[in-house]
């Protein structure tokens, strides 16, 4: 089967590190870069642990990306309380052997994209969508190029999970999300309705650290700290976990239940700042926007494991 191509667009931050090793280990996909962005700590920090998990996950042949440092107008918010200081939770970071790859993330995009044919390459959004943004006003063609865009962010049925309105990522850049959705781009979303439903329960974290492996004990370690945070600060007993769900659809388009929509996000009340109007009366034939409804959580997992499997 052919391989899907694919580039990560993310702030490490826990989650993001486990969707880094779900595609790092995943064989079906050819990973051309990650590409990361200020977000749940600062940009230089986001790439700096991009790198940390590809040298552990032993995938120096990616190349990683550094990207905007600061949303397209607004002053950055972090969530630094969720991910820890470093973003990678209490883990100690380190500098790694192989730094960033030249080039702005919003330029790489771009390149990457335009030197392929339309539709073959993927991005999965785990974090604001600035880069997204930037490169679509360095390249006009760019949406209407890439191929699906599986985004992490937004929520509907389940309300806020940063104000009572809006999700992070959404909120973090609402004019970068804003400009993307109005765009021709044909994108995928998985906001808190489903990632709420991927449950980090005990029995979940126990089966990763069994599986041996510094990938699988760092995803542990993740893990492990994401539970205690989750329990301290929201009273979960079982925390959420989100953007590995933007790469698991990538591999395995049963995994979850979507619906046709048209999505737009607030930029003008700051009450509601970055909330996502998801409104499923379109016609379903020419819907570019996707919202997921429903998830298959122990296969999102079960792609999880597996991909741990077999890195180092
Ligand atoms: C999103 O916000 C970030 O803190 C997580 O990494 C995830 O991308 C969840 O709202
Ligand atoms: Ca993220």
């Amino acid at each position: 089967m052919k391989k899907q191509s694919l580039i990560i667009d993310c702030d490490p931050g826990v989650d993001d590190a486990l969707g880094l090793f779900l595609a790092f280990g995943s064989p079906g996909l050819e990973l051309l870069a990650v590409t990361t962005v200020g977000g749940n700590v600062p940009g230089d920090i986001t790439a700096r642990n991009a790198r940390i998990m590809r040298q552990l996950a032993g995938r120096e042949d990616v190349p990683v990306h550094a990207g905007a440092d600061r949303p397209l107008v607004r002053e950055p918010v972090a969530a630094a309380e969720f991910h820890g200081e470093g973003g990678i939770g209490d883990m100690t970071p380190f500098e790694p052997r192989v730094g960033n790859a030249p080039g702005p993330a919003a330029q790489a995009i771009v390149d990457l994209v335009m030197a392929r044919p339309a539709g073959s390459v993927a991005l999965a959004i785990m974090g604001p969508m600035t880069n997204l943004a930037l490169a679509m006003r360095l390249e006009p063609k760019l949406a209407a190029h890439l191929g699906p865009v599986s985004v992490m962010g937004g929520a509907r049925s389940e309300g806020g999970n940063i104000t009572a309105s809006a999700e992070f990522n959404i909120y973090a850049d609402p004019d970068a999300a804003a400009e993307v959705f109005a765009s021709d781009c044909d994108i995928t979303v998985f906001g808190l309705d489903v990632t709420h439903q991927v449950r980090v329960s005990e029995d979940r974290i126990v089966a990763i650290e069994v599986l041996g492996g510094e990938s699988a004990r760092t995803a542990g370690e993740l893990l492990r700290f994401s539970q205690r945070v989750e329990r301290e600060i929201v009273g979960w007993d079982a925390g959420p976990l989100h953007d590995p769900c933007t790469v698991a659809w990538l591999l395995d388009r049963d995994l979850f239940g979507l619906k046709p929509c048209r999505i737009e996000v607030e930029t003008v009340s700051d009450l509601t700042r970055g909330h996502t109007a998801v409104e499923f009366r379109v016609d379903a034939a020419t819907a570019r926007h996707h919202w997921a409804v429903s998830v298959d959580a122990g296969g999102v997992f079960a792609r999880i494991n597996a991909s741990l499997e077999r890195l180092p």
